[in-house]
């Protein structure tokens, strides 16, 4: 009769995928979310977990560049797509164009909703380089602030789409 732990043990799923453009290969549990493995096996924790059951956005990535909650995906799913992060955005050198926004238009309060929000920015930004005020406001419906600052972030975008 096998244990419980053993039985993990043979379940356990190999993953590989792309992580901000670097090849990442690594062993999974069948149950472990993405969001998890980003933060916890990789290091990378700009992604922010905070309602867990994906009403938030916090945990906003982007897979194959469409926005996605990563507490809401499971690690193996990651299996040969490009997964990006806040992390990816920018480099020792410089922020990405859209995080200098937000810096210059007070686009965050407390800040924990700012990564998720950034990624939303970034998915709304590569597909429709100038949106309305309409289509900002629709490409943020899944992100929610709890310090209410939508105003900055509606301006941040906008400032980032003239920069
Ligand atoms: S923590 Fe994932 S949507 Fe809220
Ligand atoms: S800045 Fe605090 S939750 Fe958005």
């Amino acid at each position: 009769m096998k244990t419980d732990s053993k039985r993990e043990e043979t379940e356990m799923i190999q993953v590989s995928f792309q992580l901000n453009g670097e090849p990442v290969q690594l062993t999974v549990s069948p149950v472990m979310r993405a969001v998890d493995l980003i933060r916890n096996e990789l290091g990378q924790t700009g992604t922010k977990i905070s309602c867990g059951i994906g009403r938030c956005g916090a945990c906003s990535i982007l897979l194959n560049g469409r926005l996605a909650v990563s507490c809401l995906t499971l690690a193996y799913q990651l299996e040969g797509i490009s997964v990006e992060t806040v992390e990816g955005l920018s480099d020792q050198s410089a922020i990405h164009p859209i995080q200098e926004a937000f810096l210059e238009e007070g686009g965050f309060q407390c800040g924990y909703c700012t990564p998720g929000m950034v990624m939303a920015a970034k998915c709304l930004l590569d597909s429709n380089p100038k949106p309305s005020e309409a289509a900002i406001q629709e490409a943020f419906s899944g992100n929610l602030c709890r310090c209410t600052g939508y105003g900055g972030i509606i301006r941040s975008v906008q400032r980032a789409c003239s920069s």
